[in-house]
């Protein structure tokens, strides 16, 4: 098998002062993977997290404070000095950090609030493609004045599934996809309940994939296309998670369906958003659904870097993602460069037992491979910590997804075989993993 080094860039060629201090938010396996390309950046000296978690430790300076806690974020990033903000996951964005640190004079590397609302709502983002003409699929909005039975007996005359989406971020438990006609009614219900109103969504077959699009108002980027599974069993069966697994890029993504997707999405939101007041800096992520004939259908708009999508993301990019970030982060992204490995690269969820319900937490973790050090000079598999910690010495589970084996190599085949060949070498009590990641690839 070839190797392929991704991390452990030397830091050559720029002196400390004109070196970046760079704050990430967040503490999940994105949000290591960030770390970890960060940590390698020649143009990066310093990498600081909040929260982190056990392997961001190891690459960066760990702060105890929530990505939630907008305020306390904003202070610490002024207390560092820092040159630029990366921010993981939304619900910050939707609350207004990026807003708050661009009115601080911080580059942040993420949208405003008003933007963020492209995945804060769903009607939001209809909104947005209908203004801008992307295709996606059509819709109802029910409220507590609507004939819930007649709407679904409408939609469901086709004998396609009902998908019943809330209006809210609801940390990826807000769709429901079902032939069932109660528990549809069911979702819609108590959606109405507790938003006052809630989609119906008709159903687009197809296979799915992702695309993050670095983008500020001079330009965008489209990074290599990759596919999550996000059902907690092999055969893509069992309940919905935050994904088990990913891999990229992705063959359903084709040359054809790339040319589509660029001129019928991806150029339309970038003029679109563009036009505003506040333009979108930072990655919108496009959830796609290809149809039998290739032609792509916006899902959802994410705001954000996947998880575990930017895992195997991230390592694809040849060129400085420092630099890149900083670049969107400040509306000059259109003068970066951005160059690709031509390599595949694969990642294998290690959930704790009971995810996605209630999980068992604080449970020691052994094995090899588990500390990821930027100055190692690592090879062709390495470990994302998501929900790890250290206590006591020790490296112990602390969330439901706790971390991923990641492999990268010049098939996907090969970056499989790192990826498992890794990650059963992890021991962890009542760990749960799927065994076929990229199935439909390889
Ligand atoms: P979302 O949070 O909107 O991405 O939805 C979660 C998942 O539900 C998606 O990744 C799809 O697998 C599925 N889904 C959502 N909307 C649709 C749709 N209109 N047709 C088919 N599947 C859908
Ligand atoms: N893996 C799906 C997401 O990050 O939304």
């Amino acid at each position: 098998m070839s190797t392929i080094i991704v991390q452990g860039h030397p830091r050559r060629g720029m002196s400390d002062a004109s070196r970046l201090v760079v704050l990430v938010v967040g503490g999940g396996g994105r949000e290591h993977a960030l770390c970890i390309a960060l940590a390698a950046s020649p143009s990066v000296s310093e990498v600081h997290v909040c929260p982190g978690n056990a392997g961001t430790r190891l690459l960066a300076q760990n702060h105890p404070i929530s990505a939630s806690d907008v305020s306390a974020v904003v202070e610490l990033a002024k207390e560092l000095g820092a040159d630029l903000v990366v921010v993981g996951p939304e619900a910050p964005l939707v609350d207004g950090l990026a807003d708050s640190l661009r009115s601080s004079g911080i580059a942040c590397f993420g949208p405003d609030s008003e933007n963020a609302m492209l995945e804060g709502s769903k009607l939001t983002a209809k909104s947005a493609m209908s203004e801008f003409g992307v295709p996606t699929a059509d819709y109802l909005i029910l409220d507590a004045d609507s004939d819930i039975d007649s709407a679904l007996s409408s939609y469901s005359e086709s004998g396609d599934p009902w998908v019943v989406k809330r209006d809210v971020l609801a940390g990826g438990k807000g769709v429901v996809v079902t032939t069932d006609f109660e528990e549809a009614r069911t979702a819609i219900e108590q959606a109405i309940e507790s938003d006052g109103k809630v989609l119906l969504e008709s159903f687009l077959p197809g296979e799915e994939a992702s695309v993050l699009v670095l983008m500020d108002e001079s330009g965008y980027v489209c990074l290599p296309a990759s596919q999550d599974h996000k059902r907690l069993e092999e055969g893509d069966k069992g309940p919905n998670t935050g994904g088990m697994g990913a891999y990229a890029p992705a063959p359903v993504y084709t040359d054809e369906v790339r040319r589509k997707t660029i001129e019928r999405i991806v150029e339309p939101m970038h003029i679109g958003l563009s036009k505003k007041d506040s333009p979108y800096r930072g990655v919108l992520y496009v959830g796609l659904m290809i149809d039998e004939d290739g032609d792509p259908y916006v899902v959802e708009f994410n705001v954000r870097f996947g998880d575990p999508e930017c895992q195997i993301t991230l390592p694809l990019i040849e060129s400085d993602l420092a630099g890149h970030l900083l670049a969107c982060a400040e509306g000059r992204l259109s003068s970066e460069h951005v160059e690709f490995r031509d390599s595949h690269c694969l990642t294998v969820v290690l959930a704790a037992e009971g995810y996605p319900g209630s999980v068992e937490k604080g449970r020691r973790i052994t094995g090899d491979g588990l500390i990821v050090n930027s100055e190692e000079g690592q090879s062709s598999s390495w470990i994302n910590h998501a929900g790890t910690a250290w206590k006591d010495g020790e490296l112990v589970s602390s969330g439901g997804r706790v971390l991923s084996a990641t492999g990268i190599a010049n098939s996907l085949s090969e970056a499989a075989e790192s990826a498992y060949s890794l990650i059963d070498k992890i021991q962890l009590e009542g760990a749960q993993f799927r065994r076929d990641i990229g199935h439909r690839a390889l």
